[in-house]
């Protein structure tokens, strides 16, 4: 007789519909765990690739699931070993109401994710940050690189009206300190801009949008001092990394080097030709250059940004993203806009 399998370790990703969180579920089903994907509705026709992805009838449970709504959360974690803490909103257009669109999801939400953590027995549990928790500081020695040192200053952001840092900033200390405070193996992760094909081809993510708005141009400025990017796919992959060998309360960067925004277009002009491209820069003394060599020394290996670049693009096309889209402006999420921007909205 056939003893039977013992049962696959089971990990929860808050937010497994996302961008972000997708290619995560996608990683742990290959990687043989079984998951739990939360998302606010799941009859929503945007998460319904997730019961198509590889592995998923057997082993993924896809559970509707608000983070600012305790119990539900609680229930998601029920049997799980691990928790990705993924959900948080980025936001598109400009914060009116910062309590409402980012303090309460991304600083209550996690706190619900903490206690939800503890009280269900998890053992682990990673929180998504980014380097916005990180780079948003002004007595950082501008010679000296960033590494997992450096916090954003919130009162800095708070002053610059920086709401999605100040957020990322709060939640990523809470989490730290709980874990030390509770017992709880608590790490922290944060990445840079992240971009890279689309599982889901209903809804594009923000940070997408910003590779569309380089792709097809527009009318606002764009800063020629680029951000750091990264590939989703190399971001599931760094998380699954640290879930399996980081030690508790360890924090991680994750970014490729900072890239001109000329530098970008000369490596995507020549493979897309036929687009319009961002045209409006603005030369900014933007150095947010930061060390990943932490994760690196994981065993973490980034894939080349020309790969992300052309794979992000194929993907975008394949999803319809970049056909003329009736005289409708294409605009870059008002987070990446430069501030004189920022003021006249
Ligand atoms: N993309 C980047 O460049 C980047 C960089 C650094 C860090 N991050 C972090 O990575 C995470 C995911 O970002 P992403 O780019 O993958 O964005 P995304 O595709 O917009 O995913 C965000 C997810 O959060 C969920 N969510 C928002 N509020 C929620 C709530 N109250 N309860 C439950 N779920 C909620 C959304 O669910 P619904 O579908 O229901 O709205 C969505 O699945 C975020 O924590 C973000 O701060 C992203």
């Amino acid at each position: 007789m056939e003893t039977p399998s013992p049962p696959l370790p089971l990990v929860c990703v808050t937010g497994g519909g996302g961008f972000i969180g997708s290619w995560l579920v996608r990683l742990l089903l290959s990687r043989g765990y079984a998951v739990h994907a939360t998302v606010r509705d799941p009859g929503d026709a945007k998460n319904a690739f997730l019961m198509q992805l590889d592995g998923a009838p057997a082993n993924l449970r896809v559970i509707k699931a608000d983070m600012l709504d305790y119990d539900t959360v609680e229930a998601a974690f029920a049997g799980c070993e691990g928790v990705f803490h993924v959900a948080t909103p980025v936001p598109e257009h400009k914060i009116v109401d910062p309590q409402k669109e980012i303090m309460e999801p991304a600083v209550t939400g996690t706190m619900n994710v903490l206690k939800a953590s503890k009280d269900m027995k998890v053992h682990k549990l990673i929180l998504v940050s980014s380097i916005a928790a990180c780079i948003f500081n002004p007595d950082w020695p501008q010679d000296v690189i960033k590494d997992e040192s450096c916090w954003s200053d919130k009162e800095f952001c708070k002053e610059n009206e920086n709401w999605y840092s100040l957020a990322k900033t709060e939640a990523e200390e809470m989490a730290l300190g709980f874990g030390e405070k509770n017992g709880l193996h608590v790490n922290t992760f944060c990445p840079s801009l992240v971009i890279g094909p689309l599982l889901q081809h209903v809804v594009a993510n923000t940070t997408s949008k910003v590779l569309l708005y380089i792709l097809k141009g527009g009318p606002d400025m764009i800063n020629n001092k680029f951000f750091s990017m990264v590939d989703v796919r190399d971001v599931a992959e760094a998380l699954l990394l640290l879930y399996e060998k980081a030690m508790p309360s360890e924090i991680y960067l994750c970014a490729l080097d900072q890239v001109d925004l000329k530098d970008l277009l000369g490596i995507m002009k020549p493979m897309f030709p036929n687009y319009s491209y961002a045209d409006k820069m603005v030369d900014v003394d933007l150095n947010i250059t930061f060390s990943s060599d932490k994760l690196r020394n994981l065993g973490w290996k980034p894939r080349k940004l020309e790969e992300t670049l052309a794979e992000s693009i194929e993907s975008y096309e394949k999803a319809g993203l970049l056909q003329a889209s009736n005289g409708e402006l294409c605009r870059l999420p008002f987070f990446f806009r430069p501030p004189p921007v920022n003021e006249c909205e």
